[in-house]
């Protein structure tokens, strides 16, 4: 087990952008650090300068251009298969747009329950799965609206 849950060193991703010609866009510079298992980390920083897009490539929906990324010791981009599979349901974002990232046609419930859905091994049993998605909606007030 590696001792930091995530591993970041010297991550670079840039991006074409119109009308720049051959100039790319840096989004990221450089970027490294370390996350140990428990702890909580914010990056704060003004719009435009790569939280976004650091947050994207350690969910490996972006690809960086150089440096490297460790999860639990393990480059995430070397995965495939059933492990891939289980990175997957080890690590979730919350996009920061909600007309853009959360389908309207869905119930609050359903879209806190759509994760376990999709990965049938983590909660198996409805009645558990229900339990769990009524109790994080009362977490945060919204109990009654589950069904909205
Ligand atoms: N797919 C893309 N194609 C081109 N440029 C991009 C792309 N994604 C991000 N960028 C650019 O990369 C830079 C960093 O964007 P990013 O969204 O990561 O910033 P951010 O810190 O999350 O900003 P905000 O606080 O507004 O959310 C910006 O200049 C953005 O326009
Ligand atoms: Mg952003």
């Amino acid at each position: 087990m590696s001792e930091n849950l995530l591993e970041v060193r010297d991550v670079r991703k840039s991006f074409r952008v119109p009308h720049a010609g051959k100039n790319k866009l840096c989004a990221l510079d450089g970027i490294s650090l370390d996350l140990a298992r428990g702890e909580t980390l914010g990056l704060v920083g003004e719009s435009g300068c790569g939280k976004s897009t650091l947050a994207r490539t350690l969910m490996m929906l972006e690809r960086p251009d150089a440096g490297t990324v460790r999860f639990d010791g393990v480059d995430p981009f070397t995965l495939a298969g059933a492990e891939l599979l289980k990175f997957r349901s080890r690590v979730q974002m919350v996009f920061q747009d909600p007309y853009a990232s959360l389908n309207s046609q869905m119930s609050a419930a359903e879209i806190i329950a759509e994760p376990w859905r999709s990965h049938k091994g983590l909660i198996k049993n409805r009645q558990d799965r229900d339990m769990r998605v009524r109790g994080l909606l009362d977490l945060v007030g919204l109990g009654a609206k589950a069904a909205d």
